[in-house]
């Protein structure tokens, strides 16, 4: 194993830093503003290696993206006129351009492109995009029926009223983004709620789209008209920090202009249930609003007792998971998270990378089938973790070293670029 950074003990983690922008809403930001008839300012977009994809691929299809000081001006090419490409359009490490891109692709009739990323990527399900993309009247090639890399063979596509067998933001973009330009209308319903950034976005675009307990449905249109969009700052990103913040002893930290987005919190309501500290104003449920609301959050330090996670909570703090297990090494009792399965195909296996990286580090973790169970102990000895180039694992560690009695060596830290460059800086800042 190759040296890593390590990540020492710190004392009270204090002072504020800004989030940095959405990585989700960035990836949709440019994705829709690529579809729509009139160019499109970004204020605020992420600068990091996914999202630095996704401006990559678009530039490949014939969208001029042109950087200025203070805005991205995409000038796309409609919803219809996706250039055609020689080769195929690397996702890099992307998961959701890779799920959300085929849904304007495969609506192009006579049109053909086909996609690739990483390793990981390679390792991450398709088929999930395929099923409802072909009862639309598509085409997905993909590699044993399920994997990168795939052919997306556009047509002329029918609505379709889809069933997700999974809650996962990512199909139902993809679902939502191709009944675009379809005749009929689309409707995607969710076993629970995921984040809803795209539906929001639509709407903000001109697109009719009407929302009930479950279910997002939309008309197709001639033609995107979204306004300049202001990127939220990122709460998955955020998180980290104000976890650090409530894990070690004595801090207080505040991280401004967080996207609050319900859709986006669980892990904040599942951390107060745990008797955590955070001050800041969340949107409240069931908000049907259009814009993507922001707020500054404190994390005060303090003691935490164990929970359980249930299956339906899972989607709202779905990337937050891996840090819910570090709280539970440092809470009273038994922290359990059930029915996230999905974990499993994230950037790594989120189930076996979290319990056996943590463990490693002294905690008493188990995994499930679809989830772990934490028994806190108090704290975390530390001791060497490798982020298998996931960018979530490499951050956890670099918090666990941070609140642990030893410190973490990260194997692997390079991986946090793809949603938050500035991560270690930010840290490092607070502890300052
Ligand atoms: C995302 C949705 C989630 C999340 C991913 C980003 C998105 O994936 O884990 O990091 O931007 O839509 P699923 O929709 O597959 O659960």
């Amino acid at each position: 194993m190759s040296a890593g950074v390590r990540f020492e003990p710190t004392g009270p983690l204090r002072g504020k830093v800004t989030a940095p922008p959405d990585k989700s809403v960035s990836h949709r930001a440019a994705l829709l503003a690529a579809m729509s008839a009139e160019p499109v300012g970004i204020h605020n977009y992420l600068d990091s290696a996914d999202t630095n994809a996704t401006l990559r691929a678009l530039r490949s299809l014939g969208v001029v993206v042109e950087s200025r000081p203070d805005e991205l001006l995409v000038r796309g090419t409609g919803l219809r006129n996706p250039a055609e490409v020689t080769g195929a359009l690397d996702v890099g490490n992307a998961g959701t351009l890779m799920r959300l891109l085929p849904g304007w692709l495969a609506a192009q009739p006579g049109g053909m492109w086909r996609i690739d990323g990483d390793d990981s990527i390679r390792r991450r399900p398709v088929d999930r995009i395929a099923e409802p993309l072909e009862r639309m009247g598509a085409r997905i090639e993909a590699r044993d029926g399920r994997f990168a890399p795939f052919t997306v063979v556009g047509a002329s596509l029918r609505g379709l009223d889809y069933e997700l067998p999974v809650a996962s933001a990512q199909v139902k973009s993809c679902v939502l983004i191709a009944g675009l330009t379809a005749q009929q209308r689309t409707t995607v319903r969710e076993p629970a709620p995921s984040r809803d950034h795209t539906e929001r976005l639509l709407a903000r675009a001109g697109v009719p789209v009407s929302r009930a307990e479950g279910a997002v449905t939309i008309s197709g249109v001639d033609e995107l008209e979204l306004d300049d969009v202001h990127v939220p700052g990122d709460l998955s990103s955020a998180a980290f920090l104000l976890v650090a913040g409530v894990l070690v002893r004595g801090s207080r930290v505040t991280v401004r202009g967080t996207g609050v987005n319900w859709t986006r919190t669980g892990l904040l309501r599942i951390l107060a249930r745990m008797g955590g500290t955070l001050e800041g104003e969340l949107e409240a449920p069931g908000a049907r609003s259009d814009l993507e609301p922001t707020a500054d959050l404190t994390a005060v330090a303090g003691p935490l007792r164990g929970t359980v996670v249930e299956p339906e909570e899972v989607p709202l703090a779905i990337d937050e998971l891996p840090l819910l297990a570090l709280l539970g090494c440092f809470a009273d009792g038994i922290t359990e998270v059930r029915g996230a399965g999905e974990l499993r195909v994230k950037e790594s296996d989120r189930i076996s990378s979290v319990v056996e990286g943590l463990r490693a580090l002294g905690a008493d973790i188990e995994a499930t089938a679809d989830g772990f169970a934490v028994t806190g102990t108090g704290g975390l000895r530390g001791g060497r973790i490798e982020s298998r180039g996931d960018h979530r694992l490499a951050m956890l560690g670099a918090v666990a070293g941070a609140a642990s009695r030893e410190g973490v060596e990260v194997v692997g830290m390079e991986a946090a670029a793809v949603s938050y460059p500035g991560f270690a800086d930010d840290l490092a800042r607070l502890a300052r």
